[in-house]
């Protein structure tokens, strides 16, 4: 006998999507009513956007579209169609960190890790548009974020250090140095 499953939802038809993510050009195919973040993840290969409660409450899916924090698990991915987005994988230049990435890494902003890159994400925002923040102005933009093991101070310290870094002009690694580098077999051209 020929038994017929029947989905739950109709499926929706296959869109083309475009966008900027990180700088590059991507071309998908899409279904209509695909959710950002999986496009990011599933088909983007942006794995450093994570997916916490997947209902706008935890921050872990932040990205930046045209440079605005979004949770990507509530944003449509045909509303980010043709713009630029920037996840995690894109903050670094080259491979230098973002001076964000380097003093979580100094001032234990970072612990299990699964919230860091939307906070990475949002506090990346935050000094483009205001380089100095004060504490009120860092808990204000970080307040859509949960972190369940630093208990955040050592987070709005490394905004601080980051801070510091991005108004100096100075930043503490050295650019010769492996430490600045984390992949530096790959920029040596070696192995
Ligand atoms: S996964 Fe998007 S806010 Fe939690
Ligand atoms: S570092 Fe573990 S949840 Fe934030």
């Amino acid at each position: 006998m020929v038994q017929f499953r029947l989905p739950m939802l109709p499926r929706s038809g296959q869109l083309p999507w475009n966008a900027k993510v990180n700088g590059e050009e991507v071309s998908l195919h899409i279904d209509g009513n695909s959710i950002l973040l999986d496009v990011l993840r599933d088909q983007a290969g942006s794995l450093g956007t994570k997916r916490g409660c997947d209902m706008g409450t935890c921050g872990c899916c932040s990205v930046l579209i045209d440079g605005e924090p979004r949770l990507s698990c509530l944003t449509l991915a045909q509303e980010a169609s043709g713009r630029s987005i920037t996840t995690v994988e894109g903050l670094s230049d080259g491979h230098h960190l973002h001076p964000i990435q380097q003093t979580f890494a100094e001032c234990g902003g970072s612990q299990c890790g699964f919230c860091t890159p939307g906070f990475l994400v949002v506090i990346s925002a935050l000094l483009e548009e205001n380089p100095q923040p004060n504490d009120d102005e860092i808990k204000c933009a970080i307040e859509g974020n949960l972190c369940r093991c630093t208990g955040y101070q050592q987070i709005v310290d490394s905004v601080k250090a980051a801070s510091d870094i991005l108004i100096s002009g100075e930043t503490t690694e050295d650019p010769t140095s492996a430490k600045s580098d984390p992949h530096p077999s790959l920029s040596e051209g070696g192995d």
